[in-house]
Order: structure tokens, then sequence, then C-alpha cells
């Protein structure tokens, strides 16, 4: 039964198939819709009352669902885009953590704010972004993130407290990793600051993005140009999640140092590899998981309901009609996937870490 405590409605068993872009089986103890910082307060009190934890939960487009979620899932619907600052060159503008993030990123490209052109069409809410430092096309958000606002809801406290902020650094981001995505994470992100430029600097450092603008045969291409270019490079070899359900990449790349390097390529010559940015002066390369994945023969490939698509072997996707109690669980995509991480051990001595969060409990 749903329960009207003070303004917000808590939902009970709830089923979590359609909030999650895997589309995987899954319920939760209760659910609440958080609008606004005041709805945390009813969620708060349910929880200090029912005895039960509080999981936030935006579109769920980076998430391994358990069958069951012996939680509250928050739905983090908190909106608002105000400029908080600007100088001659930059802008500072507080997002909600609810607003969905490509249509932020568009609607900073239409005021002329620019930085995020790069980061087009990921799916999932603001809030989101700063816990696994979304990337795409050469850019991670972190160059773009001043700060982060957030809500401690550590087990420990009684009470709820007033906003924190992190800067930048206090959110310790890495490929893919910041302090929230920290196994026993508390911190609830309500609202990111981002600090972006009054003028545009095309970032064409990636090489499929940097071919798919000189294919366009500009003399100077804009920031509209790179933001269209991006959209039809991820539509081009991306599943639309809501058509296929998927998490994007189910893997992170690879970062291995110069020695492994070296092995690697003794025995397989022709794997690509980057060099990767480091702050000491061990060099680090990157090599590309969907070409290991790829060459131990799983493009494309199916088990059940299950398959890596065939135009990008880094995506695991669900092909299960999701009627009534047939769903696949974390566990199906699990056993898949473990198959995977073997098949690239036994061949490469690597191994692929699962790149979405994993929620259990
Ligand atoms: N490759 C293959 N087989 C494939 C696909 C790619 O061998 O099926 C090799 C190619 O050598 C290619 C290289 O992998 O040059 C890199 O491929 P791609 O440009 O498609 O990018 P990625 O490294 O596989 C990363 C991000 C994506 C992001 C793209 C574009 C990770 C885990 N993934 O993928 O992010 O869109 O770069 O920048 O870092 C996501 O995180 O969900 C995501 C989709």
């Amino acid at each position: 039964m749903d329960t009207d405590s003070n303004s917000c409605m808590i939902q009970r068993d709830v089923d979590l198939t359609e909030a999650n872009t895997l589309r995987l089986s899954s319920t939760a103890a209760a659910k609440i819709t958080i609008q606004s910082i005041d709805d945390l307060h009813t969620a708060f009190q349910f929880h200090r009352s029912e005895k039960i934890p509080l999981r936030p939960l935006g579109d769920g487009s980076n998430v391994i669902l358990g069958s069951f979620i012996n939680a509250c899932i928050l739905d983090i619907a908190i909106k608002g885009i105000e400029v908080v600052n600007e100088d001659h060159d930059n802008v500072w503008v507080k997002v909600g953590a609810g607003e969905n993030w490509h249509e932020w990123v568009s609607y900073a490209l239409s005021n002329s704010w620019f930085g995020l052109e790069n980061l087009a069409l990921i799916p999932g809410r603001v809030g989101a972004s700063p816990i696994q430092n979304i990337g795409a096309y050469g850019v991670e958000v972190a160059s773009y993130i001043d700060s982060v606002q957030f809500i401690d809801l550590h087990p420990s406290i009684d009470r709820l407290e007033s906003v924190k902020n992190y800067n930048n650094k206090q959110c310790l981001f890495s490929y893919r990793n910041s302090i929230f995505k920290e196994k026993n994470n508390h911190r609830l992100i309500v609202s990111v600051t981002f600090r972006l430029a009054k003028s545009f600097t095309a970032q064409l450092s990636y090489p499929a993005l940097c071919d798919a603008i000189d294919k366009l045969q500009l003399s100077c291409p804009n920031a509209d140009d790179v933001f269209s270019s991006v959209v039809n490079l991820r539509n081009s070899k991306l599943p639309n999640p809501y058509e296929i359900p998927n998490v994007g990449s189910f893997f992170k790349n690879i970062e291995v140092d110069s020695p492994t390097l070296n092995r690697l390529l003794t025995k397989h010559s022709s794997m690509p590899y980057f060099s990767l940015p480091n702050a000491d002066d061990k060099p680090l390369f990157k090599i590309p998981s969907a070409w290991l994945i790829e060459y131990c023969g799983y493009k494309g490939r199916r088990e059940g309901c299950l398959a890596m698509h065939a135009k990008q072997a880094l995506v695991l996707t669900n092909l299960a009609k999701v009627k009534d109690g047939e769903g696949l669980s974390a566990e199906d995509v699990l056993k898949f996937s473990t198959g995977i991480v073997h098949s690239v051990y036994q061949e490469f001595g690597l191994s692929l870490e699962i790149e979405p969060q994993q929620i259990n409990e």
C-alpha cells in the first residue's frame, strides 16, 4: 500500500524493471521520489522508523540491480539550472541532480557555455555524472566540475544535516571513478556545479571524432559541429538503451605499464593501445577492452537472451522480451560476463573489471 508521509509518496514493493536500462528483474522494498531537499526529510524519517537503508537511483543507466533490494530507493528528481558566478572567461552553473544529462548538455550549448559537447547523448541524470566520472571522445566530466553538493546519509547520523560541498579535488576523480563510487558511499548528490568556458575550443584528440570532423571538410568546426558529430557517432555504434536494453560499456578499459604492454605486443602485435597522461614518470597505456573481447570471439555473440553488441563489443545487451516474470536477473548477467572475463584472462592475463555499479541490497 502506498503511504503519503508529508508531501511525498512512499511506495512499497516496487518493481524496478522499468527503472534500470538493462531491464533486469528487480524489486525494491520501497521507493520515494525526491524533488527537493525537503522530500529528503520524509525519506530520512522513513529510514529511521523502518530501519531501512536509503539507495539513490537516477535513470538506472549504469547499474546492475539485484533481484531484491531491501532498501528504500530514492528516485532523485531535483531540478533547476542556475548561474552562480561568472567572469570574463567562464561561467559557473549549478544544476539539479535530477536534470537529464543530454538535455543539460544541449541547454549549455544553446547558452554558449562550452566544454561538454563531447559528452552529448550519454544516458542518465546530472547527479550521476560525477559518480563514475562519465567520459567520452577524449573528455571526462571531471574537467568541467567545479564542485559537487551532497547530503551525508551515513548510517551513524541521526539527524539530516545540511548540504555539504566537495571541491573538484575532494571528489577524487579518476578514470570512471570518484569518491562517490566507493563501496559504502553514503553521500547523496543533490546538485553539481560546472565551470564552463565562454569561448569554444574544439577537443578533437579522440581519433574517431577527429576523423568524423575531418569528413565534414570545415575550415573551423564549431561547437554544434562537434556536438552533432558525437551524437552521430554514438548513434552509429551504441544501441539506444530504450530500444535494446544495455548500460553502455559493461567493462572498463584496461590500463597497463610498459613491461605489460611489451609482453602483450610480443604475442599480439596488432593489439591497439593508447598512451595515457599520467602524473609521475611511469608511462601508462590504455588497452581497449572491446578489442580484447572481440579477439576472444564475443563480439555479437549471444548466449540465451544476452549478447555482446555486434557494433561495439564492450556493450552487453539484454535481448529478452520482458513479460511478467520472464525477465533476466543480475545473476544471469554475471554468469555471462564471467565467461568473458575468464576468456580474456586466459588469452591475455588481463582482468576485465565491470564498469556499472552493482546494487545488491
Ligand atoms: N574496438 C574493437 N572492437 C569493438 C569496438 C572497439 O576492437 O567492437 C577497439 C578499436 O581499436 C577502437 C577502440 O577499441 O579504436 C576504442 O573503441 P571506442 O572508440 O568505441 O571506445 P571504447 O574505448 O570502447 C570508451 C568508453 C565509452 C565511450 C567511448 C567513446 C569506456 C569503458 N568506454 O569506449 O563510454 O563512449 O570510449 O569515447 O571507457 C560508457 O562508459 O558507457 C561508454 C559508452
